[in-house]
């Protein structure tokens, strides 16, 4: 399970479709999604592993300074294979294609966050939702021919 989040400035650059449509693309799983506008005191235990470092007030400030769109993922090596599509830290550093790459700005202002390793998925997924709140469906039931479109002539 990956914790994916669109930061403040890929809301404001309009590209929370594009991101969701290349995961899902992909064939990731979307379990759950929400807009939030978290305040700094809700939002300061999801990076407490940075806690301390010169960049966390800086890095927590602007992850309040606009609305989020937070998700979580399902899906085979779903970790290694999303951070792949996120790109390096720095977008400057990040592979082409990558949403960083693409449409990041800085170390800070780099567009998204992806979980990096199965243990942070699960916490920082449950940092955002409930259990219940985790959809479960079956992608595969829809791709039927029963399902199909209809065909315009
Ligand atoms: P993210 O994947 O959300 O996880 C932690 C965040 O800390 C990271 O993306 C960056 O936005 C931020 N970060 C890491 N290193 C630096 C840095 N040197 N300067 C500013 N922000 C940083």
């Amino acid at each position: 399970m990956s914790c994916v989040i669109v930061k403040p400035d890929g809301v404001g650059k309009s590209v929370v479709g594009k991101i969701i449509d290349r995961l899902e693309g992909e064939g990731f799983r979307l379990l759950a999604a929400r807009m939030i506008r978290p305040t700094v005191e809700q939002f300061s235990d999801f990076y407490a592993e940075h806690r301390g470092k010169p960049f966390y007030d800086g890095l927590l400030k602007f992850m309040t300074s606009g609305p989020l769109v937070v998700t979580a993922w399902d899906g085979e090596n779903v970790i290694p294979r999303v951070r792949a599509l996120i790109g390096s830290t720095n977008p400057k550093e990040a592979m082409l294609g990558t949403f960083r790459a693409q449409w990041g700005t800085d170390n800070r202002r780099n567009l998204v966050h992806a979980s990096d390793s199965a243990v942070s998925g699960r916490r920082e997924t449950a940092f955002f939702f409930t259990a219940d709140e985790l959809a479960s469906y079956d992608p595969s039931r829809w791709s039927r021919p029963e399902f199909a479109p209809p065909v315009l002539v």
